[in-house]
């Protein structure tokens, strides 16, 4: 077949946000995780969509590891950023770890596609999508294309959609 091009995506959030969760749920059956533990440091996932062939960066988001994720910024083609749509006291923190993404001077005035999950949709806590991307500030993001998408990682939904839009920016 075809050869599809390599790409390295960032995977970023606050801790308990679901980004592991969401990246086991591309890899291929044999590799899949069967439980999912806190990230230590990051690891590093391959998956593929209907285009392009992953590299995933699965960083932590726990706040002591949050200062690796600037090292991945230069190589990056695009950025997951998982957002737990039930946390919303920890929301204001999250936005400020992507105030900071978008002001480092290696993403800066760089096209680099931005996907958000407003993940946990499925808990009761949980708010929507929209107003997620208002209390994130997302409209304020002008110099690169974003997304966002309502998850359940669990069960995998609203996921492809996700990774079809990232693919459509990249590839
Ligand atoms: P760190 O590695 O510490 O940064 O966390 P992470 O963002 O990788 O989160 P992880 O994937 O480890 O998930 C944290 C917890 O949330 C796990 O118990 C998951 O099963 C759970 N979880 C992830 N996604 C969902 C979801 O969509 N709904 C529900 N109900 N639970 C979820
Ligand atoms: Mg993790």
């Amino acid at each position: 077949g075809v050869k599809k091009r390599e790409v390295n995506v960032l995977v970023v959030g606050l801790d308990n946000s679901g980004k592991t969760t969401i990246i086991n749920h591309f890899k291929p059956h044999d590799s899949k995780n069967h439980d999912i533990v806190p990230t230590v440091g990051f690891n590093v996932e391959r998956f593929t969509s209907k285009a392009l062939a992953f590299t995933a960066f699965d960083m932590s988001g726990q706040g002591r590891y949050r200062n690796l994720w600037e090292h991945y910024y230069r190589e990056c083609h695009g950025v997951i950023f998982v957002i737990d749509s039930s946390d919303k006291l920890r929301m204001v923190v999250a936005k400020d770890e992507l105030d900071l993404l978008l002001q480092h001077s290696d993403l800066k005035n760089r096209r680099i596609p931005i996907l958000f999950f407003a993940n946990k949709m499925d808990l009761r806590e949980s708010v929507s999508s929209v107003k997620c991307s208002s209390l994130m500030g997302l409209d304020q993001i002008r110099d690169k294309p974003w997304h966002i998408c309502a998850s359940n990682a669990v069960t995998g939904e609203g996921l492809s959609e996700g990774v079809d839009w990232l693919t459509d920016q990249i590839k």
